[in-house]
């Protein structure tokens, strides 16, 4: 079996997912109980990432294959709003793709951390399986599967707060994909409800769901896109935050699940291969292709060497 196709016993009971989708509509978020192996796999990758992240920096960047977005990367390519204003974290991401790549089980020995996202991302594909099938089931009955997992990834973010002083770690934004899964272990995370920005007060044993702005072009705009930002908590210890990016697979027909005047002839497909520009990276063909070769740029360190 191709370590893509990853065809799992459907649902425990996908009817209590069925039951939340008018609140994710209503309220534009949700929060999922993290069962108990879902809660160790959490654990887990929070105990590694901060073993990971203490070690010298030409340590971690032995774990970073560049051209595949995989692995570490040092604070500066990302950002939420303008390349001038990077996201305050260091990161390191698994894609559920680079699975083909052997070169990467070199890896396993020396960088748990990798092996603890790919098994958290293999649980949280579970939980996004069956939440999609309610979603569909919900908005558009005797729709297709929406496939996901070849084209996600997982990401653990490291961020000192201490060491810096902008009030927000990363600006407000909704993210490019269908839905962002997060969890932390430290406060600092802002969810946008009725105009304000309120704390998400989320904790590693459950995760909040984000909807993206793909997942408002899925539904007709009936699920708005979850602005969110970082506020800095001024913590000296490390704040560590795990989100799960769905995105779709780029290699299926995707129609929304609702049409209206809103997205009306849009072309969902393309609209997820060109997001990822949006905050620093290549597009999304490229990154699955393995040609993320553009060399992620950094206006934030170019302008700390001067
Ligand atoms: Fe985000």
């Amino acid at each position: 079996m191709s370590p893509l196709s990853v065809d799992r016993a459907p649902s425990r009971d996908r009817s209590a997912y069925l039951a939340m989708i008018p609140q994710l509509e209503q309220q534009g978020f949700l929060r999922l109980p993290a069962n108990p192996v879902l809660r160790q796999a959490v654990d887990c990758a929070f105990a590694q990432a901060s073993g990971f992240f203490a070690r010298p920096a030409e340590e971690k960047l032995r774990y970073s294959h560049p051209e595949w977005v995989e692995g570490y990367r040092e604070l500066g390519p990302e950002y939420s709003q303008v390349p001038e204003r990077p996201d305050l974290t260091e990161s390191f991401s698994a894609w559920n793709h680079n699975r083909v790549h052997p070169e990467l089980d070199a890896w396993r020995d020396g960088c748990l951390l990798h092996g603890a996202l790919r098994d958290a991302a293999d649980l949280l594909a579970d939980v996004v399986r069956d939440l999609f099938a309610a979603m569909r089931d919900y908005f558009a009955p005797g729709a297709p599967d929406l496939r996901f997992f070849g084209a996600t990834y997982t990401q653990l973010n490291h961020y000192e707060p201490a060491r810096h002083r902008r009030k927000l770690l990363q600006d407000p934004h909704e993210d490019g994909h269908l839905v962002t899964l997060v969890t932390s272990n430290a406060p600092g995370l802002e969810l946008q409800v009725g105009g304000a920005f309120v704390p998400a007060n989320v904790s590693p044993d459950h995760f909040v769901v984000m909807p993206g702005s793909l997942l408002s072009l899925m539904t007709g705009y009936r699920v708005k896109p979850g602005y969110h930002q970082v506020r800095n908590s001024r913590r000296t210890d490390p704040r560590l935050s795990m989100m799960f990016f769905v995105n779709p697979e780029i290699d299926q027909q995707l129609a929304p699940w609702i049409e209206n005047d809103s997205n009306k002839g849009i072309d969902i497909i393309a609209r997820a291969n060109a997001a990822p520009k949006q905050f620093g990276y290549p597009s999304l063909k490229d990154i699955l292709s393995g040609h993320a070769d553009t060399p992620l740029e950094s206006p934030y360190l170019a302008n700390a060497a001067q």
